[in-house]
Formats: structure tokens, sequence, C-alpha cells
């Protein structure tokens, strides 16, 4: 599969790699045209599969696109990438909405009653947007065995496709627990999530740990 990875910071460099590892072609964007992390990124895939260019090249040229840059600023991200090459596409939104501006624990710049997710449905009514992923710290994102025993990972989204394409992605990342939580509102929940994880990686010291559902069946 062609996929466009915006943003060229750890996670669009864990998910990019693990996606050229498993044989699809990566594209990540930035800002500008030859962003020298998103460079050091391809020269160290070794592979034809990995190139670099803008928001909009990496949108243009994914089949299917991530969206790897900070909550705060990911709808002027998607802006740059252009409403016109997210069209018809599945977008997975990985991303957290952080403000560390007041010190930590971070706060969240959207929450409760609305989500980046769903804002971002909204500005781009085109693209089939899902949200998954940002629960989780980007090495687990690809490996989830790093964290010993059954643990979960969340999909939600308005379009049934979409999140099966995402759940097969998944798939190959080694996920085995995938909860999908329905529509796009979901988002809301798997957003402030991150208010406790702040809390917890404080408390560990460490980012390596996930929930884990246990129900009575
Ligand atoms: N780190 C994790 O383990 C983890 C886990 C789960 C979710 N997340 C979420 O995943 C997202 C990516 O995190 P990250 O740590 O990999 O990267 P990041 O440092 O949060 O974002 C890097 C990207 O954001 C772009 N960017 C920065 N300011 C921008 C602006 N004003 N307008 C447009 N683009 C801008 C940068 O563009 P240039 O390349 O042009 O500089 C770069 O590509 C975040 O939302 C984060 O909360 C992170």
């Amino acid at each position: 599969m062609r996929i466009g990875i915006l943003g060229t910071g750890t996670v669009g460099s864990t998910l990019g790699t693990k996606l050229v590892q498993l044989g699809h072609e990566v594209k990540m964007g930035s800002r500008s045209t030859n962003n020298e992390k998103a460079a050091e990124w391809v020269r160290n895939s070794h592979s034809s599969k990995a190139t670099q260019g803008t928001f909009s090249d990496a949108a243009s040229f994914g089949e299917l696109v991530f969206n790897c840059t900070p909550g705060a600023v990911s709808l002027e991200a998607l802006e740059m990438a252009g409403p016109q090459n997210l069209r018809g596409k599945v977008l997975v939104d990985v991303a957290n909405v952080l403000d560390f501006s007041k010190g930590m624990p971070p706060t969240l710049t959207v929450a409760n009653t609305d989500s980046l997710a769903e804002q971002i449905q909204r500005t781009f009514p085109d693209a089939k947007v899902v949200k998954s992923l940002n629960t989780v710290a980007a090495e687990i994102m690809v490996d989830p065995q790093m964290v010993p025993g059954d643990h979960d990972v969340f999909v939600c989204g308005n379009d049934a496709e979409a999140k099966n394409q995402v759940k097969k992605i998944l798939g190959e990342f080694g996920w085995k627990n995938i909860t999908d939580l329905g529509d796009i509102s979901s988002a809301r929940g798997l957003e402030m999530w991150l208010a406790l994880w702040w809390r917890l990686r404080m408390y560990f010291q460490s980012r390596i740990f996930n929930l884990h559902l246990q129900r009575q069946s």
C-alpha cells in the first residue's frame, strides 16, 4: 500500500520505519521540501520504498494517510496537506492535544464535548477519519509485544470500511486486542485518556505500559 505520513517526529519515523519493513511504500511529509529529519529517516530506512516531501506531497502520495503532528497544530498541518489530497482517503489520526505551556503534566487543548478527531472530520468532511494508536507510546504502536501479556488498542470513526483498513494495519503491527468504539465522537475518551496516561508516565518513570480491559465474560 502507498502510505503518507504527516510528521517527522518520533511517531512519524517509528510508524514509517515499521510500514516500510512491512513492505509498504511510505512518503514522510513536513512543512518543507528538504526537511533534515525526514532526509535522515529516508537515509536510515535503506529502502527505495521510503521517500520524503512536503505535507502536500505525502498526502497526495498516500492511499492512506497518518496524522503525526502535534494536536494543537494538526488542523493547520492538514490544511497544508490539502483537502483535495485527503478526499476519499482514510486519515488515521494518532495525535494528542497536549499543551505543555503551563508545565507538567500537560493539559488538553480540547476535551469533554469535542475532540481533535471530530474537529478534523468536520473540517475535512471528505476524509475518512479514524482515531487510533494515540493511547500508547510510539514504540508500542508498532511493537505491542514490548508490553507483556494481553493489552488493548482502540479504533473509532464513522466509516466501517476505513476502520477495517486500519484494523488490518494494526494486525500487521502485531495488535491482537482491537476494540472498535464506534463513531468518531469516541475520540473524546481516547484523547482524554492522556490526562491519566501522563500521571502514570510520571509515576512509573516509563512510557512502556498500556491498558488491559478485563470484563465479566
Ligand atoms: N511520542 C509519542 O510516543 C506519541 C504517542 C502517541 C501519540 N503521540 C502524538 O503523535 C503526534 C506526533 O508526535 P511526535 O512526538 O512524533 O512529533 P511532534 O514533535 O509532536 O510533531 C512533529 C511534526 O509536527 C510538525 N509541526 C510542528 N509545528 C507545526 C506547525 N505549527 N504547523 C504544522 N506542522 C507543525 C513538524 O513539522 P516539520 O517537520 O516541518 O518541523 C513535524 O513534522 C503528537 O500529536 C503526539 O501527541 C505521540
